[in-house]
């Protein structure tokens, strides 16, 4: 499939409408953390394009790092089980961590890594999401700083993939089934 036009689609959300989203979120987050240095930590890989959107509109001085987590296997089924396989190499504890992810879906990834930086003594946690896939949630999350609430179906583009696929997308694209 071609990357510019990944077979039949939908777009979700276009550069435009990401672009503003991101800039709402980076106010929030810029109001919250006046005087702060926080510590802003993406999910790998999929928030690699988001958080990079999202600190360039932040006007305050930020420390990035990122934790590398795989629930899922190939294709669009979580496995259901989280591995760590990047842990940040910046001193988490006592820093006022904002977590960044690409979509909360089942909501165990973000668990998982609230938990892990929680245990590195983390003066606190903050979860800053794109988008909230909250039908598929088994897990309770509260997603303090939430970009879109997405639809069901598999969003590609704007850092998130199919099987590595389409992360380079502008836009934000339901993928059809077929
Ligand atoms: P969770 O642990 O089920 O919440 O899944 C979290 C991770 O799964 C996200 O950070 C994404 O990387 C991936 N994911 C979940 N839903 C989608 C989707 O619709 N498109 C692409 N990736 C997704
Ligand atoms: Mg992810």
């Amino acid at each position: 499939m071609n990357t510019d036009n990944p077979g039949k689609h939908f777009v979700f959300a276009d550069s435009r409408q990401i672009e503003k989203v991101v800039a709402d979120l980076a106010a929030s987050i810029q109001r919250d953390y006046l005087g702060k240095k926080p510590l802003v930590i993406g999910v790998l890989k999929g928030s690699f394009i988001f958080l990079a959107d999202l600190v360039r509109k932040l006007d305050t001085e930020v420390e990035i790092d990122f934790i590398g987590l795989s629930s899922y296997g190939r294709g669009q089924i979580s496995c259901g089980t989280v591995s760590l396989y990047f842990e940040p190499k910046i001193e988490v504890a006592g820093k006022d961590v904002i977590l960044v992810e690409d979509i909360v879906d089942s909501g165990l990834s973000t668990n998982f890594a609230i938990n892990y930086l929680r245990q590195r003594g983390a003066g606190s946690v903050k979860l800053c999401a794109l988008l909230d896939k909250q039908a598929c949630r088994t897990v309770d999350i509260n997603i303090d700083y939430v970009g879109l609430i997405a639809p069901e179906g598999f969003l590609v583009g704007y850092g998130l993939d199919c099987n590595e696929s389409y992360r380079n997308l502008r836009d934000i694209i339901i993928l059809s089934e077929e």
